[in-house]
Formats: structure tokens, C-alpha cells, sequence
């Protein structure tokens, strides 16, 4: 017989302009909030992205963190559970948009060939914070020129689109429940949904390309597989390394 697991209640603390929703959430975690606690905002102004960056979050975008259990299999903190996170993403924007998007390894959510939704994940004691934002409404002009051309939302306007709550409510109950009893098929779903494999990459690592190559495969514990020109595989396991597709 299955043994599903409950999923944790979820409260969810809607702020109007907050500077992180990672930063609230991790603040809130430290004090003891407990993991099914969910910030989110309409918008940012030191949001948060991988790598140190910033995140831009203009109003439009929908700004969440989750608090979520530390996972057993890993000790990396939310390596697999960012890839997980982004089925979460990818499915709830079918549910909810009836739009199809893939995943660019690790976590981030492509639209129309553009990142549509970002991913993060930090440590606090032994719970992750996970951070999603997506440009759900965000008009383009409210992007840097540096992002015009790699940035896309959901919709162009925000007239008759499903209401920002609804995309929460059916993104933390589809994450929480992968995340308690994650189905067979999630894994398969994530590499299925992989907009890099069999394409040319190169390999980047604190903002420096340090290798080519052609992605071509994703292993059971989310790892990129990278073969160059001679035929030398590079494994990649880190949220430290990022690629791009290279035209070369
Ligand atoms: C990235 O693509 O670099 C990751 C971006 C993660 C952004 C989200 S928005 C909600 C949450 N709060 C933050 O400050 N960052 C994450």
C-alpha cells in the first residue's frame, strides 16, 4: 500500500514591497517559523539571485520563498531540491497558465527560448529556504537593457490573467508535495525538459569559462554531463558552475 507522507500546513505571508523574501523567510526560519511557512511579495528591492547576484523584481513578478526540510540525500544544500523546484514551476504553469516551458540546467525556467522564473536556495539550520521569482506580469520595459534580450514573462499585460494567489496556492501545494512524496516521474520530467542537452555549452565558473563542450546527459542525482572535443567527460555538481549554450 502507498505511504504518503502529509504535507506540512502552509501559511502564507503576502507583504506588498518587501527588500527579500529569502532574507524574511530566513530571518523567520532562525526564530523558530516552522517548515510550510511561505513569503511572498509583489515586489523586491535587493532580491536575491544565484551567485551573489541581484534579482530583478519589479512589480508584475511573483516573489516567494518556501520554507522546506533539509534533504536526507544530499549534503549539498537543495542541489536536487532546486531541480525539483523547478518541475514544481514548470507544472504549476501548465496548470495555471496552460503554457509549456523547459528547464535550463539547474533551475532555471525558460519561455519562448528566454528565463522566465529564477531559482534559490539557501541553507538555515536544517531547513532550505527555496526562492522562486517569476516574471509572471512584469512588463519588459521594467527590465535592465543587460536583460531585454534573456528576460521574457509569462504575459504582456496583466488584463484577464489567473490571479498572482492562485499561482502561490498551486505552486506551494505542487512543491510541497514533491517534496514529501515525490513521484516517479519528476526526474524524467526534469531531463525532458532540459533546453540544453545535445546542445554546445560552455562551462562557467565564477563568471570565467573554463571548458566546452556538449551537454549530454543529466544522471539520477541531477548532475550535468559535459563531453568535449576530445572526448573528456566533465561531471557537474555544483550550484557554483552555471552554463550557456555556445554558438561555436
Ligand atoms: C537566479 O536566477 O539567480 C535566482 C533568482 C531567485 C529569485 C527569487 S525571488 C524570490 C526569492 N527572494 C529572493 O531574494 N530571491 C528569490
Amino acid at each position: 500500500m502507498e505511504n504518503r507522507r502529509a504535507i506540512p500546513e502552509i501559511n502564507i505571508l503576502s507583504y506588498v514591497c518587501v527588500d527579500s523574501t529569502n532574507r524574511i523567510l530566513m530571518d523567520l526560519a532562525a526564530n523558530g517559523s516552522p517548515v510550510g511557512t511561505v513569503v511572498c511579495a509583489r515586489r523586491q528591492y535587493q532580491g536575491r539571485g544565484r551567485l551573489g547576484r541581484s534579482f530583478c523584481s519589479p512589480e508584475g513578478g511573483i516573489y516567494t520563498s518556501f520554507l522546506l526540510p533539509m534533504p536526507e540525500y544530499r549534503s549539498e544544500p537543495g542541489f536536487c531540491l532546486t531541480a525539483m523546484a523547478s518541475v514544481a514551476v514548470k507544472r504549476t504553469i501548465i496548470q495555471v497558465c496552460r503554457k509549456k516551458c523547459g528547464i535550463k540546467w539547474v533551475n532555471d525556467v525558460i519561455y519562448n527560448d528566454r528565463k522566465v522564473c529564477g531559482i534559490l536556495a539557501q541553507a538555515v539550520g536544517d531547513k532550505v529556504v527555496m526562492g522562486i521569482g517569476v516574471n509572471y506580469t512584469t512588463p519588459m520595459s521594467e527590465f535592465p537593457e543587460e536583460l531585454q534580450e534573456i528576460a521574457v514573462s509569462l504575459y504582456e499585460d496583466a488584463k484577464g490573467v489567473p490571479p498572482m494567489e492562485d499561482f502561490v496556492r498551486m505552486l506551494a501545494n505542487n512543491l510541497y508535495e514533491l517534496c514529501y512524496n515525490p513521484d516517479e516521474n519528476w526526474l524524467d520530467e526534469y531531463k525532458g525538459s532540459s533546453t540544453i542537452l545535445g546542445n554546445k555549452v560552455q562551462i562557467i565558473q565564477a563568471g570565467e569559462v573554463t571548458g566546452t563542450g556538449t551537454a549530454v546527459s543529466i544522471d539520477d542525482l541531477c548532475r550535468l554531463h559535459v563531453v568535449d572535443e576530445n572526448g573528456e567527460e566533465t561531471v557537474l555538481s555544483t550550484g557554483e558552475v552555471s552554463v550557456r549554450k555556445s554558438n561555436d
